[in-house]
């Protein structure tokens, strides 16, 4: 009898490890399997934003070669047969990842691995168009997702996020949920716009994967217009691909710039201890001369205008001191900024002092914005953080900078911006990720 049970126990134990086994086999060989299917998916602007766009995902680094499959959106739905190909440029690369593979710690120990980075560059598109595409090869292709071209008109809009810096899987959930509330709002914009700092470690992969992955579908269907912060640095474009085939000077350098029908963009790299070097210096000023008729908008991580916790630090003043009297001459609308977590809005400044505008309420749809008009100077904005960091503020009573506004906040931010041939208007909500509920805290425009 004994030695029966003996035999039945020795036999369960037997099945119990055979079915962990198979387990534990099919897991880690779904889990390969699904590293196959392109992840970390990207879109970026090309040269022209018009007519071109950029692409990067990864894959497993079994996955050697990938493939941008697109075709106008006729609304007969996706056709592999009807698609335009185009080859990516694919090599293997070392990244950083978490030894434990569900890292909730601030800093885990990394480790080596190797993944297939796949970057393409597609141009000739039509403007004005809607386009699907899936991304991959073989039997491992992405989900069907869509893009567009602006057409030459002047209206166009675009949401503004920044700091959405975190490393636990449910800090991204959170930065997901405001990136999905500004999608529910304003739907079908022309570009988001992320003013760095992804990620708090931009070394570690997996923080990418959660930023870029989570809301994948956010992603892979919009445009993006990356500026890297301190905390991600050049590992920024590790993850988003800038230029064209023939010029790849934005990711070497971090600081590009794009034409958004009469809007010019210039974005800065500003990820170093100290002020802009030379050679980014004359870059700015080479853009800002050639676009001195248009309506000229800065993108800058590190924040040259702020009144809160980072004000004083070295680099910041540095910054203020060298871009300042550069934004005066060329007469810069507005600079977009990150890196303090609190919102803040200037006067428009203009030689370190108020400059002169008109001032007006007026209604936009439902909501009073402060319009400006006339104005002499350049506005300067910081919209907070969209991810779960935010500063308990220290406001510094500081001569010279002319805050409009300053204030803590308590809930991550996004900005949605409209431009018109009349001006441009943004507007600042407050996202209560908990109770699903929005609210506007800023309404400004400048008038042209
Ligand atoms: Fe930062």
């Amino acid at each position: 009898m004994q030695s029966k049970k003996a035999v039945f126990a020795a036999l369960g134990m037997f099945a119990a490890i055979l079915v962990l086994a198979v387990v534990i086999v099919f897991g880690f060989l779904s889990a390969r399997k699904s590293y196959h299917l392109p992840f970390n998916i990207t879109v970026t602007f090309g040269m022209d934003v018009h007519t071109q766009k950029n692409f990067c995902w990864y894959t497993s680094e079994e996955v050697e070669k990938g493939y941008v499959y697109y075709m106008e959106d006729t609304g007969a739905g996706f056709d592999m047969d009807k698609c335009i190909v185009i080859e990516a440029q694919s090599e293997k690369v070392v990244q950083k990842y978490p030894v434990d593979s569900i890292p909730e710690e601030k800093n885990p120990e990394l480790e080596d691995r190797t993944f297939t980075r796949h970057r393409a560059f597609v141009s000739d598109l039509k403007p004005g168009t809607r386009y699907l595409y899936r991304l991959g090869e073989g039997d491992n292709l992405s989900d069907v997702y869509t893009f567009k071209t602006p057409g030459q008109g002047k209206d166009f809009s675009f949401i503004i996020v920044s700091d959405s810096q975190g490393y636990k899987r449910s800090d991204f959930e959170y930065y997901r949920r405001v990136l999905e509330k500004a999608q529910d709002m304003f739907g079908d914009v022309d570009f988001y716009m992320h003013l760095g700092d992804f990620v708090d470690d931009g070394k570690n992969f997996l923080q990418w994967k959660y930023v870029l992955d989570i809301p994948r579908y956010i992603m892979a269907n919009n445009t993006f217009v990356p500026v890297a912060g301190n905390r991600d640095d050049m590992e920024v474009f590790e993850y988003f691909t800038l230029g064209s085939v023939y010029d790849t000077r934005p990711m070497a350098n971090g600081y590009y710039s794009f034409s958004f029908n009469d809007v010019h963009f210039v974005v800065l790299y500003t990820a170093g201890n100290k002020s802009l070097p030379k050679k980014q210096m004359s870059f700015l000023e080479d853009e800002l001369k050639k676009h001195k008729d248009s309506r000229v908008v800065v993108l800058t991580h590190k924040a040259p205008y702020t009144n809160a916790n980072h004000a004083d630090d070295k680099e910041i003043v540095a910054l203020r001191e060298d871009l300042l009297p550069v934004f005066d001459k060329y007469n810069v609308d507005l600079v977009l900024q990150g890196h303090d977590h609190f919102f803040f809005r200037s006067e428009p400044i203009h030689e370190g002092k108020v400059g002169n505008y008109t001032y007006e309420k007026v209604m936009d749809g439902e909501d009073e914005v402060d319009m400006l008009s006339d104005v002499q100077g350049t506005i300067y904005l910081i919209n907070s953080s969209a991810g779960v960091s935010r500063y308990d503020g220290t406001f510094r009573e500081m001569e010279d900078i002319h805050a409009f506004k300053s204030f803590n906040m308590n809930n991550p931010t996004f900005t949605y911006c409209t431009v018109t041939e009349n001006g441009i208007i943004l507007k600042t909500y407050e996202v209560n990720v908990m109770r699903q509920r929005v609210q506007l805290i800023d309404s400004f425009g400048i008038r042209s």
